[in-house]
């Protein structure tokens, strides 16, 4: 049998240095543990526009379409914030995310014991936290018609618009239940009901999904803005959160930062599954470019190589590498391996990427 094909975009920024250490990981997995994938690199973001005048060319999205799963680094830059809209960085991302179809991005925000301390909340707030952010990805107002910048009377007007049809709604649903039934049973879906009918038609749909297809499972519904507030004060109350697009990017953001460092969380963005049970994917940090540290060995591999574990466990039906990959990590925390991200109150001398790398393949060779 072929092996499974895997495309690395390494994109802009810290991108193609944390993805260097994936490019390390991946091959340890098919030298050591026979798992070996046929990896091809292209570009994304403002690399493909630098080469292609364009953020995504359409052989690379063609590309994406085709093979079994998408390793994304991340895309954007200063250098490219005076370009037209419709050339920047992050069209390329938005790009892949529409036409792969990839509705359900999952967001996990795990505390490491290692790192608790790290966290800007109080560590018995934040030690052992599990939860899984389900973010809807390719509708809401990210992509709702109409928008833009247009002309009205003597000014202009900027327009988006938040529109969410039920079957986005219910597949979106769907997911985040399927999810729970894994872990904890419970999901806590947020909108903003109270203003927003997107919001009254995502709360019915949630709980009607509930209700005829997931009995079994816990549904509770919150408001968006409290849902952040209660992210920072209990978050261990939730399992796993399901939100639209733009609350999820909003809530992600502040879940990642209680578990130490935005350079520890992964994502998974799946697609409906194919005719052989695999779903469209594209798996990236949460991080993005980082266009301030980039190029100085300073980034932290981690998030990324997190997302090839998630690779490992969602697309390639490998749950007990991915939780070794998982486990290595963890040990190299353990044993104080710290990028400068990670630099906690107790101090101490700071690692490249590079050697975080190194830390994790030890791990990685200790552990067979
Ligand atoms: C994310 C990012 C992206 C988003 C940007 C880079 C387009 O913030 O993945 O959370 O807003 O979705
Ligand atoms: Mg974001």
């Amino acid at each position: 049998m072929a092996n499974p094909s895997l495309l690395i975009l390494p994109g802009d920024g810290i991108g193609p240095e944390v993805m260097a250490q994936v490019t390390r990981i991946i091959d340890w997995f098919g030298e050591k543990r026979d798992l070996a994938f046929d990896a091809e690199h292209d570009l994304v973001g403002g690399a493909a526009y630098d080469k292609h005048g364009t953020p995504l060319h359409d052989d690379t999205m063609a590309r994406a379409l085709e093979v079994d799963a998408v390793l994304l680094g991340a895309v954007g830059g200063p250098k490219y914030d005076d370009l037209d809209f419709s050339v920047k960085p992050e069209r390329g991302l938005l790009r892949l995310r529409k036409e792969m179809d990839l509705f359900s991005n999952l967001r996990p925000a795990q505390c490491f014991d290692a790192l608790a301390d790290f966290s800007s909340l109080k560590k018995d707030i934040v030690a052992g936290l599990d939860i899984m952010i389900v973010r809807e990805l390719t509708s809401g107002v990210y992509f709702g018609e109409p928008r833009g910048i247009f002309e009205e009377g003597n000014e202009r007007v900027g327009i988006n618009t938040q529109r969410y049809t039920e079957s986005e709604i219910e597949r979106v649903a769907r997911s985040a239940f399927e999810l729970a039934r894994r872990r904890g049973n419970k999901v806590c879906s947020m909108e903003k009901a109270n203003v927003m009918e997107s919001g009254i038609l995502w709360r019915e749909v949630t709980q009607r999904v509930r209700d005829a297809e997931y009995p079994d499972v816990e549904l509770s519904h919150m408001y968006a803005d409290n849902g952040a507030m209660q992210l920072v004060r209990a978050p261990k109350q939730f399992d796993v959160i399901v939100t639209d697009n733009l609350f999820g990017d909003i809530l992600s953001d502040c879940a990642a930062m209680l578990t130490g460092s935005l350079g520890m969380l992964p994502s998974a963005s799946l697609g409906a599954p194919n005719a052989d049970g695999r779903p469209k994917a594209l798996y990236e940090p949460v991080h993005g470019s980082a266009p301030d540290i980039a190029g100085q060995g300073k980034a932290n591999p981690i998030a990324c190589i997190l997302s090839f574990a998630m690779a490992l466990r969602y697309s390639f039906d490998q749950g007990e590498e991915a939780a070794r990959l998982e486990k290595a990590v963890e040990q190299a925390l353990a044993d104080g391996a710290r990028t400068p991200d990670l630099m906690g109150p107790e101090g101490g001398t700071p690692i490249t990427t590079e050697e975080m790398g190194n830390a994790i393949l030890k791990a990685l060779d200790a552990s067979l």
